[in-house]
């Protein structure tokens, strides 16, 4: 099949070591989504039609993330002998493909798709060989650094491992946002070798390589420190994090939405909120949950994957709704769990209310209709459905299968009919 260009790949083949995980480095989660699903976003953000995902170490899993997604191919890289051996392995898929490859790796889950959009746009302009997106940093530690001659010229890069020590003080460094033009690139790279400290065919070569063969090479410093965070640790995973979960809340509070504490606030990259709603503090918002417009959320709120609220749902603290959905008005303000529950609109749940769905070894469903009330204490063990406008009393057990019917009352432990 023709590859449709432009063409990015992203290097995601690596353990991580420093990771000291049994799962893929790229595989960690940034607020929720693995890294690799926001490097993915801002290639295809830039305008790549094709990304070619090398993969190595823990391949399997990778598939299976990225399962299903259309404009993604998969280079297998069996041993892990170097970024530049990682885009080596990609050359068969790219067979016959002429023009530009975006080359990222996938442990920056920070990069934005506008400066990657603009690299391509300068490559093109500028007719490299090779355009090298750099950028200042405060603390260069752990990246490869940029040389350049006394009129500015880019020479090489130079891995930290491998650096002298006055090269250690070089501020601007390489994030690994390269478009490189093909097919030149594949000449470059089968001329690079391996003496460096780790003894791998490193990718940060080629442009010196590039550069050696009078081809075009251009270093521009267009990208920014806060967006080229490589995760190669914990600390640096929680580092992205809280950065991400900071843009996540400035988008949300830019479409309307008021966060109380954002400090004290996780809202998951999936999750959706309407207008108007306010999210008190220590709020914790799970997967892809969907929040309507004028919705109250906490404090101490927990929102889990498979949540939906209405428009104007309160769910206060010590709250925890999972897979369920609970319609406009619907209330629950305090020590409740609601898990599996179809809930209608402007239902009451009193305090410490709870849907019982597990029985040990299967979830099962609750079904609780428009105007009910749940009174305080009361469980409901699924499956089992409440009618529209019944009302369970404090404390009351509704066993499972023993369905209230609408309009009806229930009290006692096992709930029972109130003859009114
Ligand atoms: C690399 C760069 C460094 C740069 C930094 C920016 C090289 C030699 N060094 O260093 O100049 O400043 O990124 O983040 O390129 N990978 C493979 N196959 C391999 C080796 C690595 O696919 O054989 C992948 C990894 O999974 C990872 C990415 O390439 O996603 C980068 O590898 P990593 O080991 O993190 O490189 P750095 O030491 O950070
Ligand atoms: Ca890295």
């Amino acid at each position: 099949m023709a590859i449709e260009g432009p063409v990015a790949i992203i290097l995601a083949a690596g353990q991580g070591k420093r990771m000291k995980s049994e799962r893929a480095k790229v595989l960690h989660e940034v607020c929720g989504r693995p890294m690799i699903s926001y490097v993915v976003d801002a290639a295809r953000g830039a305008g790549a039609k094709t990304i070619i995902v090398v993969v190595g170490y823990a391949a399997d899993q990778l598939y299976e993330a990225l399962d299903g997604e259309p404009d993604i191919r998969f280079a297998v890289q069996a041993e892990q002998l170097g970024t530049g051996h990682a885009v080596k392995v990609c050359r068969p898929l790219l067979e016959g493909y002429e023009g530009p490859i975006l080359v990222l790796v996938g442990d920056e889950p920070l990069l934005r798709p506008e400066p990657l959009a603009d690299l391509l746009d300068r490559q093109a302009h500028e007719r490299a060989a090779c355009l090298l997106g750099t950028a200042e940093v405060d603390d260069p530690t752990g990246f490869g650094r940029i040389l350049r001659d006394s009129a500015g010229r880019f020479l090489r890069i130079v891995e930290e491992r491998d650096c002298a020590a006055e090269e250690k003080a070089i501020r601007e460094v390489n994030p690994s946002c390269y478009v490189f033009e093909l097919p030149v690139l594949w000449d470059a790279l089968e001329q690079i070798g391996t003496s460096n400290a780790q003894g791998e065919y490193y990718l940060t070569d080629a442009p010196e390589q590039l550069n050696h063969m009078g081809r075009k090479v251009v270093a521009l410093n267009v990208l920014s420190a806060h967006d080229i965070l490589g995760v190669n640790t914990r600390q640096h995973l929680a580092q992205a994090a809280e950065i991400m979960q900071s843009r996540i809340q400035d988008h949300w509070m830019t479409e309307g939405v008021s966060i109380v504490d954002p400090r004290n606030t996780y809202i998951d990259g999936r999750a959706v909120l309407g207008r108007d709603t306010v999210v008190r503090p220590f709020t914790v918002i799970d997967g892809a949950v969907m929040v309507g417009v004028g919705c109250k959320l906490g404090p101490f709120a927990h929102l889990r994957p498979g949540t939906e609220l209405a428009d104007g749902v309160e769910v206060g603290a010590f709250v925890e709704v999972n897979r369920s959905t609970l319609g406009a008005g619907t209330v629950a303000r305090h020590l409740a769990y609601l898990g599996d529950a179809r809930v209608g609109e402007n239902v009451n749940f009193g305090c410490g209310a709870v849907t019982a769905n597990f029985d040990g070894e299967v979830k099962h469903p609750t079904t609780i209709g428009d105007d009910a009330r749940i009174g305080s204490g009361a469980v409901l063990i699924a499956p089992v459905e409440v009618g529209r406008g019944a009302v369970v009393g404090a404390g009351a057990v509704v066993t499972k299968n023993q369905d209230v019917p609408p309009g009806a009352t229930v009290v006692g432990v096992p709930a029972r009919r109130l003859e009114s």
